[in-house]
């Protein structure tokens, strides 16, 4: 028999569950959340509120499997120290950014010095991935802005803001800006906006519109950070890095296996800055698919990286890991990492999100 509705929302932890109407996507994204899309992250309220229950102002947090860095910033928000660990290349400069204390006087000459500059070009020609994904005109000025990036002091908020634009200007369709097959060279018809679209031809509106768009983010930031607190990060294989120093507890959202490619998903960002790839050593690597052998293996990995986050911690310390574990994987992944699982909270997510929109819940689970 299927549960009455009253039944399920008594499972279901209903002060870590919004509705879009309760937290809609302007407060999902504040701030520096999205000085660059990126998907699979946990929205910041439901940190926000973990890192409230289970920490106290003045600890460190660590997060294993950091990506975009919401454990980072909500953590300099709430106080606390925090330090992320993520073994691609783009997602640790993005965490960076975010996070890094600036001079802001230097910060605003830099990029609205940059922003005067865009359209200017260089003698950088493009790579076969930019001939393949972008119009000529919208190469010539990514290249372009990357020469402009290497000038300053800032250069690496100048180069999320070249990615990000980036990632706007593929010759794609608005509604598979995450996934593109192929290049969309014709006007087609666009689910997401109802009408007739075209492929995108330059790139110097998007590196306008989110140079200024990211100097507004970074100064909102500044302005609600908390004083002294600090964020690092560390680009590495988590299940190998010997971590630095006591840590508090953890909080992280671990990649699941098959899933999503942490790399792929920015591939430009990779083509045009030039950063390493490493996608041979994510735990769950998409391209592992989820056969029985590729399951074992995220199994080992992750017990790996408990045991390793275990070996910083203080006695005692909470770590809290938000999943969707559909293949219940986790009480054996806990019990070989000599972890106790202490509570399970459960929520309802909101996938508002494009075609992926559905019912979806999440847990939280609390091992010691
Ligand atoms: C679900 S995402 C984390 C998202 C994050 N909570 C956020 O809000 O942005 C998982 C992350 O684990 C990283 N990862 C996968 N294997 C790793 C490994 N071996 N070492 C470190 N990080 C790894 C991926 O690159 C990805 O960014």
């Amino acid at each position: 028999m299927a549960p009455t509705q009253d039944a399920l929302y008594a499972d279901i932890d209903l002060a870590l569950s919004w509705s879009e109407r309760e937290l809609p996507e302007r407060q999902r994204t504040k701030h520096v959340h999205r000085l660059h899309p990126y998907l699979g992250k946990f929205i910041p309220q439901l940190v926000e509120i973990l890192l409230s229950r289970y920490f106290r102002p003045g600890q460190r947090v660590l997060d294993p499997f950091a990506g975009s860095g919401t454990t980072l910033v909500q953590a300099l928000e709430s106080g606390l120290d925090a330090t992320g660990v993520d073994v691609a290349a783009f997602n640790c400069l993005l965490m960076g950014v975010k996070t890094r204390s600036y001079n802001p006087f230097v910060l605003e000459q830099e990029l609205r010095a940059a922003h005067a500059r865009i359209g200017e070009t260089t003698s950088a020609r493009p790579s076969a991935y930019l001939r393949r994904w972008y119009a000529p005109q919208a190469a010539r000025e990514l290249l372009g802005f990357r020469g402009i990036a290497a000038d300053y002091e800032h250069a690496d908020v100048l180069r999320v803001v070249l990615a990000r634009a980036a990632r706007s200007a593929r010759r794609t369709t608005h509604f598979d800006l995450e996934f593109p097959q192929e290049p969309q060279l014709e006007p087609y018809w666009c689910y997401k906006h109802r009408r007739e679209c075209r492929p995108v031809e330059t790139s110097a509106q998007f590196l306008r519109r989110y140079t200024l768009d990211t100097l507004a983010r970074l100064k909102e930031f500044a302005r609600v950070r908390s004083r002294g607190r600090e964020a690092s990060v560390i680009h590495a294989d988590v299940r190998e890095e010997r971590l630095p120093g006591r840590f508090d507890g953890v909080l992280t959202s671990p990649p699941y296996p098959g899933l999503i490619d942490y790399h792929e998903q920015h591939r430009y960002a990779y083509e045009l800055l030039g950063l390493d790839d490493r996608r041979e050593l994510e735990v769950g690597a998409a391209a592992a698919g989820s056969s029985r052998a590729a399951l074992a293996a995220y199994s080992d990995g992750m017990v790996q990286v408990l045991l390793n986050a275990k070996a910083s911690l203080r006695a005692g310390a909470p770590v809290l890991i938000v999943v969707n574990d559909r293949r219940d994987l986790y009480p054996e992944i806990l019990k070989r990492a000599g972890l106790e699982l202490e509570e399970r909270l459960r929520r309802h997510v909101n996938r508002r999100t494009g075609r992926r929109a559905g019912e979806f819940y999440e847990d939280v689970l609390i091992a010691r």
